[in-house]
């Protein structure tokens, strides 16, 4: 992760304090995300596994697996690989990871 990385929900515990903005709750950072320098994550978004947020980004949805996003609010630049190969390789992490759809 980069320097100056801002975690909105990592705020949550103040969520009673009445002069402190609102907060969405937790959010979820997933596996292998790169996360740029002076970039803000907004509460409760959820970061896909092998995600990449570009450097100054205010990242304000969620973003799903192995998608580059960049700016303010964070726009989709690309995906890092096509569909399938996204696919793949989401699939075969729930195997590793003994998902229950995968057992027969
Ligand atoms: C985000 C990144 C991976 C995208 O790489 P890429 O797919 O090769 O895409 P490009 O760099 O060609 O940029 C594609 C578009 O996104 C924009 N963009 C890239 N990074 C951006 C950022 N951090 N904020 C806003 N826009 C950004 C570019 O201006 C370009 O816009 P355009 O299509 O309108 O011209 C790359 O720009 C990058 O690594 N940036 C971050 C570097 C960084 O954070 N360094 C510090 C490490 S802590």
């Amino acid at each position: 992760m980069g320097n100056n990385l801002s975690v909105q929900y990592i705020f949550s515990e103040f969520k009673n304090t009445p002069e402190l903005p609102a907060t969405k709750g937790g959010g979820v950072i997933g596996n292998d995300v790169w996360i740029g320098m002076n970039s803000l994550i907004l509460s409760g978004v959820h970061i896909g596994d092998g995600a990449i947020i570009g450097a100054y980004s205010v990242v304000t949805k969620d973003v799903e697996p192995y998608t580059i996003v960049a700016g303010n609010p964070a726009k989709v630049v690309r995906k890092r690989f096509d569909q399938e190969t996204i696919r793949r390789i989401t699939s075969n992490q729930m195997v590793e990871l003994g998902h229950p759809e995968n057992k027969r």
